[in-house]
């Protein structure tokens, strides 16, 4: 009889991204002074391929849906972010060879849009903000059923599933002595993840989300006063107790003054966030997770270098 070989199709997705999961992740640990009586651990996230800490999501997200029988080569993928998670799935899609689709509003900044152009995404803009954007991509996704994996960060297992299985066992080796680790707050990936895997481990964590300061707030994080909580958001391992808003006072002082006592290290508006609250901890070994790197911020990078 003859076999027929569905899964033939898409296997060959199976090996691209199993050799992608190579070369996501193990990032450095660089220490950096943060003031003249501090430096900390900083986990440089921005050298994963696409620049971020969201290749690592993004890269589950795609593993588990292609193992599962959810993409195969024709597969339309989408996602709604006005972020770095976009720039993450672009990559991966561009490598696996698949059509991606990026629905954002209209102030996605021009550098991430030239970014996700580069790796080939068909970018749509709705009006208004990320929920507007996310309600568009339904829409399309409700009339051509079939044609679309939405990766949906915010509901998506996967996504704190690749800090949980990756990030935080990968920083605990190559920090054994950490006291506290600090991340940031957007989908809540990071956050859970971390909770999870930090659990009766001795090492703590923060969690620092947006500053409820709307004109100072940084692109990326939230504050759960606007927003409601993310589905995937586990606040009860977190601990509400280890939630802290950003601190826009000292935002841009503390990343020029790392800049010029680190050789010209520029911190990611994200990262220099965390960092308002993390100064202020007394915990000898202290670990901030860097999302990424202030070169995919221009405007940033003159006020702070300028
Ligand atoms: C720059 C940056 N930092 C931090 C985060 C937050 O990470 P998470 O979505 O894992 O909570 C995001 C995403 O929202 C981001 O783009």
């Amino acid at each position: 009889m003859l076999k027929t070989t569905p899964i033939a199709k898409s296997s060959s997705l199976v090996d691209k991204v199993t050799h992608l999961a190579s070369l996501v992740g193990n990032t450095p640990v660089r220490t950096l002074r943060v003031n003249d009586q501090k430096s900390i651990y900083l986990k440089e996230e921005g050298q994963n391929p696409a620049g971020s800490i969201k290749d690592r999501p993004a890269l589950n997200m795609m593993l588990r849906a292609i193992e599962a029988g959810l993409v195969t080569p024709d597969t339309v993928v989408a996602e709604s972010t006005s972020g770095n998670t976009g720039i993450g799935m672009a990559w991966v899609c561009s490598e696996l060879g698949l059509e991606y689709h990026n629905y954002s509003p209209m102030t996605l900044s021009e550098r991430k849009q030239s970014i996700l152009r580069g790796y080939g995404a068909k970018l749509f803009f709705s009006d208004g903000g990320t929920d507007e954007a996310t309600k568009l991509l339904k829409s399309r996704i409700d009339a051509n059923p079939g044609m679309y994996f939405w990766a949906s960060q915010f509901t998506n297992e996967n996504n704190w599933k690749a800090h949980l299985e990756n990030t935080a066992p990968e920083l605990m080796r190559q920090v054994p002595d950490a006291d506290e680790v600090w991340v940031a707050f957007g989908s809540g990936g990071t956050s859970t993840g971390f909770a999870h895997a930090l659990h009766n481990t001795g090492i703590d964590l923060r969690v620092v989300q947006n500053t409820l300061e709307r004109a100072k707030r940084v692109e990326g994080m939230r504050n759960l006063a606007w927003i409601s909580k993310p589905p995937i958001a586990d606040l009860d391992a977190i601990g509400p107790e280890n939630m802290y808003d950003t601190d826009p006072e000292p935002l841009i002082e503390l990343a020029r003054w790392v800049y010029e006592n680190n050789d010209g290290f520029l911190l990611g508006t994200t990262t220099a966030a965390i960092m308002t609250q993390a100064i202020k901890s007394e915990a000898p070994n202290l670990v901030v997770v860097s999302p990424d790197n202030g070169d995919r911020y221009p405007d940033w990078q003159a006020t702070v270098t300028g």
